[in-house]
């Protein structure tokens, strides 16, 4: 049953014509919940209410599924107003985003002019950009773009993801560029032939390659709501030496706040992905992907 709600929400999450619908009606059914409200004024009030409580963010305006070179400029722009909006409203926080929604199955020129004008402004601004990972298809292009942009700007970083065979080798090859990485468990479907399918050796991979990356000495964003996974970690980085500026949890609105608020009692760095905007519904699928129980709370937010 719950394989089969996971396979239900991934194909949701990709279908164009429910995302479409979904924009259409504003944030329904107990999106509130992981999507920070529709406009960046509402995201930054979130992000506000979290630097109060010692909490950090990372701000991402969603965007799904951009076919022409006019949405993908648009896209841009929103990110350009992002950054502006944490400048003057002077919140902590960084920005996310998407290659996909800034033109990369479009045009890799366009996507690389969105990325550039992008990361001018947050070096203007001394803020920093990073490169969400999609999924495997668009793996290799995002690691490519990049590299390319890493030798012109300090201030990018990238997500890998530990149900990926290639991800190990990706880190190794990533350390000539000083990688400021995040480090996920995947999010996506992907095929047995470039993923592990088990639960148990996707964690084996998610300790070992954040363990990998700490002692490579390159920033190292954690972003997990496991606890044995935060435990690695920590337990990881005291053990040897590895200083507490060298590493950040980072986690998603609306979840475990418990653990969020703990960790920064505790005085960890620990950053919210604070996600905002209409298409709101392909995030919100994979969340209930990542964990079928949420429908439960899906199902009694439709009635109220
Ligand atoms: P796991 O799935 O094992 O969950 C551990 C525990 O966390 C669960 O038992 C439950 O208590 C809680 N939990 C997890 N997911 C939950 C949910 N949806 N609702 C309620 N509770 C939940 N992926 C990707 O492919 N590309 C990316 O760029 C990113 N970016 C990203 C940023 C940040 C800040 C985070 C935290 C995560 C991502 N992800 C991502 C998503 C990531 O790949 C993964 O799907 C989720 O984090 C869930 O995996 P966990 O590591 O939390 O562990």
């Amino acid at each position: 049953m719950e394989t089969l709600l996971r396979n239900l929400f991934q194909g949701l999450a990709k279908n164009r014509f429910a995302n479409r619908l979904a924009k259409k009606y504003g944030l329904r059914f107990g999106a509130k919940r992981f999507v920070a409200g529709i406009t960046v004024q509402e995201a930054i009030e979130a992000v506000r209410q979290l630097n109060r409580e010692g909490r950090i963010a990372t701000l991402d305006h969603l965007g799904e599924f951009i076919s022409t070179r006019e949405e993908a400029v648009e896209s841009a722009r929103m990110c350009l107003n992002t950054l502006e909006a944490i400048e003057e409203s002077g919140v902590e926080s960084n920005l996310s985003l998407k290659l996909t929604s800034l033109g990369l199955d479009i045009d890799k020129a366009l996507c690389m002019d969105n990325m550039r004008s992008i990361l001018r402004r947050a070096r203007e601004l001394n803020n920093f950009v990073r490169i969400d990972m999609e999924d495997y298809a668009h793996c290799q292009a995002s690691l490519d773009i990049y590299r390319e942009l890493r030798r012109e700007f300090d201030n990018v970083g990238i997500v890998l993801q530990a149900y990926l065979y290639r991800t190990e080798q990706d880190i190794r090859d990533l350390n000539a560029f000083k990688a400021n990485l995040r480090l996920v468990k995947g999010a996506y479907k992907e095929s047995p032939k470039v993923a592990f399918p088990d639960k148990k050796d996707v964690d084996a991979n998610y300790a070992k390659i954040i363990k990998l990356h700490m002692s490579n000495g390159h920033y190292t964003a954690i972003a997990s709501h496991d606890e044995n996974m935060i435990s690695i970690a920590r337990r990881y980085a005291e053990d040897n030496g590895i200083p507490r500026t060298q590493f950040e949890f980072q986690m998603l609105y609306g979840i475990r706040e418990d653990l969020q608020k703990r960790l920064a009692a505790e005085g960890y760095k620990v950053r919210i992905y604070v996600p905002f905007g209409r298409d709101w519904f392909g995030y919100n699928m994979r969340r209930l992907a990542e964990r079928p129980a949420n429908v439960w709370f899906v199902l009694r937010n439709l009635f109220k």
